[in-house]
Order: C-alpha cells, then sequence, then structure tokens
C-alpha cells in the first residue's frame, strides 16, 4: 500500500512527470513503522541546506518522521531520536549532513527564541527540522520545505508536503 502510494507520488516516475519543487505531495500512513519509512524515502529530496517546518498536532508523528529522515542520513539509529521536547534541540550528525531536531513547543518569545541561536546551526551541510516553528512568523516565511501531519483515525497519518 505504502509503497504503490510512493510509486504514484514519486517525482520522475511515469505517472508523475511534474518535477520535485512543483507538486504539493499527500500520503497516508496506517503505523508508525510507515510515516519512519516514509521519512527514510523523503531524506533522498532533501539536499542541505535546508529548514523545514514540521506541522500537527501534539502526537501527530513529527518527531516519528525524524527517525527515518535521521537514519536515511547516517545521521542516527531510529532509536536514539527521541522528542527533543525537554532538550529542545538535539543535534544527529551524518557523514555529509548535520541534523538539528528543534521542538519549539515550549519557547513562546522572541528572547527565548534568541537563547537558541538557531541561526548559528544553519550552515551548507545542515538540516534544521523544526517542531512548533510555526508559531513564530519568521519561520513561516523563511522555510524551505513544510510538511503537515494530521491524524485519520486511529493510527491513520495524513502527511502533505509544501516545497
Ligand atoms: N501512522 C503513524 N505515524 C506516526 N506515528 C504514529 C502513527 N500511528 C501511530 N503513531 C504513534 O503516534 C505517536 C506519534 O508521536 P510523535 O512523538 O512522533 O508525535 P509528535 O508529532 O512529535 O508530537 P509532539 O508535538 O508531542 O512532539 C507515536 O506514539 C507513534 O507510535
Ligand atoms: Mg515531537
Amino acid at each position: 500500500m505504502l509503497s504503490l502510494s510512493l510509486y504514484w507520488w514519486w517525482p520522475g516516475s511515469p505517472l508523475g512527470r511534474r518535477s520535485y519543487c512543483e507538486m504539493n505531495r499527500e500520503i497516508t500512513t496506517n503505523s508508525a513503522e510507515e510515516t519512519i519509512a516514509f521519512g527514510r524515502a523523503l531524506a533522498e529530496k532533501l539536499t542541505p541546506p535546508k529548514l523545514v517546518l514540521l506541522r500537527g498536532d501534539l502526537g501527530a508523528g513529527k518527531t516519528t518522521l525524524v527517525k527515518g529522515i535521521a537514519a536515511a542520513f547516517g545521521a542516527a539509529r531510529e532509536d536514539d531520536v527521541t522528542s527533543p521536547t525537554f532538550t529542545l534541540v538535539h543535534e544527529y550528525r551524518g557523514p555529509s549532513v548535520n541534523l538539528y531536531h528543534i521542538d519549539l513547543y515550549r519557547i513562546d518569545t522572541q528572547r527565548e527564541l534568541d537563547t537558541l541561536a538557531l541561526d548559528d546551526l544553519r550552515s551548507e551541510n545542515s538540516i534544521l527540522l523544526i517542531e512548533w516553528g510555526e508559531k513564530f512568523p519568521r519561520f513561516l516565511r523563511e522555510r524551505d520545505v513544510e510538511i503537515s501531519l494530521e491524524r485519520d483515525e486511529e493510527s491513520g497519518r495524513r502527511i502533505r508536503i509544501i516545497g
């Protein structure tokens, strides 16, 4: 099911001729494992530098998706990717890409945001994956890619990619 959907979705497939950047893509996963697999596939299309916003309610699957992305870059094992809810920034270094997984759920003011010095993390080989970044309009303006996850009944997640 997942692979069929990806085939349809995948740019360059005989069924989808428009380029990656021109398309808005959408997929529904039915388990955490499928979301991780999707994250792995998606990583192939994420070349640094990038600022990626991960949007969705609590428990929507944002961190779960990062597990697949980090694993695909050889930056962390799936099980080692945990929520940066309290630490706010997790760094995962891969052979060619540095991933920064950031959670701004507990950050409310510009002053608090400044203390994280996120600009210092941006470099030619870095990808910032930010949960709850939409709280700050600046990130909505600057983001390269937006990934939104929405619950679809019990364990279904509708995932949409913009950018
Ligand atoms: N299709 C699915 N995709 C992703 N996660 C799923 C799916 N079905 C069930 N789950 C479960 O939902 C939970 C998602 O949690 P996760 O920490 O990834 O959410 P989150 O969006 O990062 O939340 P938060 O905003 O609290 O950080 C996990 O317990 C995961 O096992
Ligand atoms: Mg999370």
